[in-house]
């Protein structure tokens, strides 16, 4: 049977520092070139405000799910996904990663995603810049995993004309023991700061005082995405430790590893 619907694809990404969401639009792109799209819609999980507000999904739509990797997991933001709400709908599942590995990642995604009623049909392990190197994943995807996107997104078709939806196969863990944040230490520079408040308002977990513009370790991350966010370049987070091992250990490049 030919299927004739036409979707709406949805980026529905949980990204700190963007690189995540850089790789979900490149994967949105290629798939509108290759299956029949209304439109493509952006739904930004990473705030909690974002996060408030419920979604629907129908068979005629296309969510693409994406998460960077942390630990080698999902990040721990509770709640993270539930309020999406799939019926029989399809789903992509997208990881962005420093270059290190994403272990349980994609299966642990394609845990959450199927209990919120999606058919995860495939995923993509994309390498991303690391937020604790300017080394690990720097300038990627790069003009190869555009390439290895496309080709993925073109494997795609033949399961969206003939509408035969299968669950995917993934290695890992889908149900890995929780890791804690590490503690990592954080410095606010007060000369900098002029108190504009975007930390507080774009922090993905709610760790910082409005008032004070203190971090609070027992919630935060260390996704550092104030830091990276911040105009006066006023916080700063001490991860040379993490950046050395990182540096030593994973640097010879990987590839772009997609699952159908
Ligand atoms: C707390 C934390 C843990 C991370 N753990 C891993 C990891 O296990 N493996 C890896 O390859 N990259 C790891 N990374 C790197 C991120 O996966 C990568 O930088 C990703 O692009 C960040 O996504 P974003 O730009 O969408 O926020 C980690 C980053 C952070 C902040």
């Amino acid at each position: 049977m030919y299927n004739y619907t036409s979707y709406n694809i949805y980026k529905a990404v949980f990204s700190p520092t963007y690189g995540t969401a850089h790789a979900a639009t490149l994967l949105a792109e290629q798939l509108d070139l290759n299956i029949p799209c209304e439109k493509i819609k952006k739904l930004d999980l990473t705030t909690p405000q974002a996060r408030a507000g419920r979604h629907f999904f129908s068979s005629n739509d296309l969510v693409i799910a994406g998460v960077p990797v942390y630990g080698g997991q999902v990040p721990p933001v509770e709640g993270l996904f539930d309020n999406l709400r799939g019926n029989q709908t399809p789903c992509i599942l997208l990881v962005g990663y420093g270059n290190r590995h994403y272990d349980d990642a994609l299966a642990q995604l394609k845990q959450i995603m199927t209990r919120q009623g999606f058919i995860c049909i495939a995923a993509i392990a994309c390498i991303t810049p690391h937020t604790f190197s300017e080394e690990l994943g720097a300038g990627r995807p790069n003009v190869e995993d555009l390439r290895a996107i496309a080709t993925f997104a073109n494997a795609l078709k033949p399961k969206f004309e003939s509408y035969k939806f299968e669950e995917v196969e993934l290695p890992g863990n889908p149900t890995p023991a929780p890791k804690p944040a590490k503690e990592i230490p954080k410095e606010l520079n007060k000369e900098l700061c002029n108190s504009c408040n975007l930390c507080v308002a774009s922090c993905p977990v709610g760790a910082i005082d409005g008032k004070t513009h203190e971090i609070d370790q027992s919630k935060c991350i260390n996704c550092m995405r104030c830091a990276y966010i911040c105009p006066s370049k006023a916080r700063s987070f001490h991860v040379e430790q993490a950046k050395a091992w990182l540096e030593e250990n994973f640097s010879e490049p990987r590839q772009i590893e997609w699952f159908l």
